[in-house]
């Protein structure tokens, strides 16, 4: 099929590749002309596991195509998904504006019978506003132009296995035809096995903003449980695993630590409670979600200071400054959130972070960077485990014992092997679980 797909950020362009590996034809479509150039060249833009490799096989096959004209989307595509950013305004709200500037643009170009794909998220209701100026764009093509909704459910650092093998492929649609398209753009998939399901626009509009608040809320809740196991000596790991063998619970996203960040949780979070408004329904469930989760970065910058007492002056090496491993995603994230807030208490703070880098520095020029994993550590005062990346597994903690000017580990995601710590004279104060404290 001829697909078109606006916006190649974490979601468009990994729409596109995948889209073409199960093999369609696709024009991706992005505004921002140095970008175009840059995937033409098969570079990717952003750090995700199989990206380049995927990237660079679609543009080779021909099935991939980069263009900033919309006539070229316009002109082929049978459907065309809508990716495009959707940030949060001061008020929590979703911005919409470039989803409609996105729609407006390729409206004029459409050809013949198309069905316009929400698939960025956006709040329930967002198909009336879209169906209305696309109508208006286009009343020559009458009921040949459908919106659906398809929100993704990928996650960053697995976003290639998650559009491949998704748990289940979600279409709101209000016209048979164009769910039976959508049918067939998922069709190698559903052929695998996987669950097509079919519904309303506005049940699969609400649908996605429903499971991103419960997983933030899952997380919230082993976080508040965190907080209570440090202050009645239980271990919210062992908590959690137990919780976690009850199926109706499930184990995972009850790792507490530094909270959730990321494009995705908290503006999404913002968005559903901004929309419960408008609505009428006040969902006080969601504050109370996102008021946790700032709780946990508060908590884990008091257990800094009392695991080094004063923080003027003194170097605190925080490794991991990505929203979660596997990215070079920074936006958002709880660990820059965290370096601010260490350096308002006077503390340096020398980051460090496998891919993350780059990113990170734009975020805050304030943080000193390091070349590598030990380059934080020499001379610190804190090893702060920040996002539990596999490479600080493999450190050798006689070696950091050395290195460090105080022998303290952090750990706010309770990543790190408390046994082999505590082994070579390290202190360690772990999240929700008893900490290790040295006799110095
Ligand atoms: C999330 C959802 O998991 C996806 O299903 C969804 O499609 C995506 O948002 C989206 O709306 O686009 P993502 O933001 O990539 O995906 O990352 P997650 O793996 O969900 O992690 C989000 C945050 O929660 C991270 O900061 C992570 O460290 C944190 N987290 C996760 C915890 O603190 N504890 C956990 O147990 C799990």
């Amino acid at each position: 099929m001829n697909i078109g797909v606006v916006g190649t950020g974490h979601v468009g362009l990994i729409t596109a590749v995948t889209f073409a590996e199960i093999g369609h034809d696709v024009v991706a479509i992005d505004s921002d002309k140095e970008k175009v150039q840059q995937l033409r060249q098969g570079q990717a833009p952003f750090y995700e596991p199989g990206l380049q490799a995927m990237l660079e096989s679609s543009l080779a096959s021909g099935r991939l195509t980069i263009t900033d004209d919309p006539a070229e989307v316009g002109a082929k595509a049978e459907v065309v998904f809508i990716c495009v950013g959707t940030p949060p305004k001061a008020t929590g709200e979703a911005n919409l504006i470039a989803v409609e500037h996105a729609a407006a643009g390729l409206a004029p170009h459409f050809h013949e019978r198309t069905v316009i794909v929400e698939k960025s998220t956006v709040p329930a209701g967002t198909s009336r506003h879209l169906k209305r100026i696309l109508k208006h764009a286009r009343p020559d093509l009458g009921d040949d132009l459908q919106v659906v909704s398809n929100p993704e459910f990928l996650r960053e650092g697995h976003a290639i296995e998650d559009s491949l093998k998704p748990d289940r492929i979600l279409v709101g649609a209000d016209s048979d035809w164009a769910l039976a398209t959508m049918r067939r753009v998922y069709e190698p998939l559903i052929d695998k096995g996987v669950d097509f399901v079919a519904t309303n626009i506005v049940t699969a509009e609400l649908s996605k903003h429903a499971c991103n608040a419960f997983l933030a809320m899952k997380i919230s809740y082993a976080n508040a449980l965190a907080r209570l196991c440090e202050r009645s000596g239980a271990d919210v790991v062992a908590v959690a695993d137990i919780m976690g063998k009850d199926q109706r619970i499930g184990r995972s996203f009850l790792n507490a630590g530094l909270g959730y960040g990321g494009f995705c949780f908290p503006k999404d979070l913002a968005a559903f409670e901004a929309l419960s408004l408008e609505f009428g329904y006040e969902f006080p469930l969601l504050r109370e979600v996102a008021r946790i989760n700032d709780e946990a970065l508060d908590a884990t910058v008091r257990k800094v200071i009392d695991a080094v007492w004063n923080l003027d002056g003194k170097r605190i090496a925080l490794l991991g400054l990505t929203f979660k491993p596997d990215t070079d995603d920074t936006r958002f994230s709880p660990p820059i959130a965290l370096a601010k807030k260490l350096m308002e208490h006077g503390a340096k703070v020398i980051g460090y972070d496998p891919a993350g880098m780059t990113n990170a520095l734009e975020e805050l020029p304030e943080l000193e960077a390091a070349v590598d994993v030990y380059d934080a550590i020499e001379g610190s005062h804190c090893l702060l485990l920040a996002t539990e990346w596999d490479e600080f597994n493999q450190l050798d903690f006689v070696k950091v014992k050395e290195l460090m000017a105080y022998p303290v580990v952090v750990d706010a995601r309770n990543a790190l092997n408390s046994k082999e710590i505590a082994a070579a004279g390290l202190s360690y104060f772990p999240t929700g679980r008893p900490s290790i404290v040295q006799e110095q």
